[in-house]
């Protein structure tokens, strides 16, 4: 199908740095490492790994091919390949703009945290304590305040479009992140204490496997990659038709699934440096305390034992995740937007303002009913929609689509493609191995 005059990522490499930003993101920093504390460490750790090339890698390709095929916002690419289920295609297509905006509405909360312990430090260095306490604080004022300005941050960029917003910030900053994590894993790996955390993320305890820790990796898997809601089928709409599809996926997984187990190699042994300091980690009951009073509690703590340099590296590692957790979210406000913008032929400025107005109210409706709304929210989208619906989408490729033109539009990046191993085993994998996977991933449990 001709992509036209649509608008497209300038080079390849500004595609994957785009792809990898929507990919990585707090599910990485955030997520991913409270997940493996609370979850025995290594064995969520080798589960994770598995589902992402086992599972998740599949469902990215489908996503992207279709994507980019269609050229188009996701209803009508999923249409362009079903053209005879069209009530499917719209059911699908609208369920993932839902699923998306959802999990926007979580994420821009969680996002706002960052940003408070990002400004918090600096306003305390002048001598604000008050503000700077009232930022890293929990409340619902503070919870809006930072919500909204996150939101009105992804609106800006999402306004500007793709080539100068979208790929222009994931280029710029994405590098800039990989460095500084770095940097921060071997000054960690040298604190007191660290090694206990170590010891915990790369030696596996097989107790802790359980069919419930399966349905978390796989949600994990699929949240950390952006799939099932549309995000990558509109990224790959955006692709240059020269690009090696299996492989950018590839290098998309591989680069998300890096800085996830570099985040576990920094926050395991940070949170274990942080107790041998004194900082409580644990709960009454004997478990970890909650993903989010961990990274909040213990990432400062380790600041502290750096001096002076704690002030900058403090600074530096929260304003990264507030970039990485944008890069993340304009991905996702995209979709919604590409969609309303081309169906309704509106003017994106001004339908990225209502789109992004009508999930920041969403998400002040979660704060305002926070102990209720956060957590169901965040299950609904990541643990069920993400992967049902991504697995959906590979069943619309691998049944209903017709099998020369998924070749045909692979070829186009690797002309040699049906020769190679992927196409001996992607079409027949995705039709019927993926399915069946998935379904024992979520029957387990009540099998058993
Ligand atoms: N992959 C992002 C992260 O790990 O933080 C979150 C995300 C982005 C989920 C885009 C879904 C999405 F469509």
């Amino acid at each position: 199908m001709a992509s036209g005059n649509r608008a497209q990522f300038s080079s390849r490499l500004g595609f994957i740095l785009a792809a990898a930003g929507s990919a990585v993101g707090l599910g990485n920093i955030w997520g991913f490492p409270t997940q493996a504390a609370s979850n025995g460490g290594a064995v969520f750790l080798l589960t994770y790994l598995a589902m992402v090339f086992i599972l998740a890698y599949p469902l990215l390709v489908a996503e992207l091919t279709i994507g980019r095929y269609g050229a188009s916002n996701p209803i009508r690419s999923l249409i362009s390949v079903a053209p005879k289920q069209k009530v499917l295609g719209s059911a699908v297509g609208i369920a993932g703009m839902l699923g998306v905006s959802g999990i926007l509405s979580f994420y821009a909360i969680v996002a706002g945290w960052f940003f408070g312990f990002l400004v918090g430090p600096l306003l305390s260095a002048v001598g604000m304590d008050a503000a700077a306490a009232w930022l890293e604080g929990f409340s619902i004022e503070r919870n809006l305040v930072l919500m909204l300005l996150f939101m009105v941050l992804t609106i800006l960029v999402v306004r500007n479009g793709v080539a100068d917003g979208i790929e222009k910030w994931s280029s710029r900053l994405m590098p800039v992140l990989f460095v500084l994590f770095i940097l921060m894993v071997i000054y960690t790996l040298f604190q007191p204490g660290a090694v206990d955390g170590l010891k915990m993320y790369l030696v596996p305890d097989t107790s802790h496997f359980s069919p419930d820790l399966m349905v978390s990796a796989m949600g994990q898997a699929f949240f950390s990659l952006s799939i099932g809601v549309c995000t990558m089928m509109v990224y790959g709409s955006y692709l240059r038709k020269d690009a090696d599809l299996p492989k950018t996926a590839a290098q998309v997984a591989l680069l998300d699934t890096g800085v996830a187990f570099v985040a576990g190699l920094l926050i395991l042994p940070a949170m274990f440096a942080a107790q041998h300091n004194g900082v409580q980690i644990y709960n009454e009951a004997g478990g970890l305390l909650d993903g989010d009073t961990l990274v909040f509690s213990v990432l400062p703590a380790m600041f502290d034992t750096m001096g002076g340099a704690g002030l900058i590296v403090g600074v530096a590692f929260f304003a990264l995740m507030v970039i990485a957790a944008l890069t993340s979210s304009i991905s996702m406000l995209e979709v919604p937007v590409s969609c309303a913008s081309e169906e309704l032929n509106k003017d994106r400025k001004t339908v990225v303002w209502w789109i992004g107005g009508a999930i920041a109210v969403f998400s002040a409706v979660i704060i305002f009913n926070f102990g209720s709304l956060f957590g169901l929210v965040i299950s609904i989208t990541t643990e069920y929609m993400q992967p049902i619906l991504g697995l959906i989408m590979a069943l619309i490729a691998g049944w209903i689509w017709k099998r020369n033109q998924v070749l045909e539009e692979l070829r186009q990046g690797n002309p040699e493609i049906s020769e190679s191993l992927f196409w001996k085993v992607w079409p027949t994998y995705v039709r019927i191995v993926c399915p069946i996977l998935m379904a024992l991933v979520f029957l387990w449990p009540v099998i058993k």
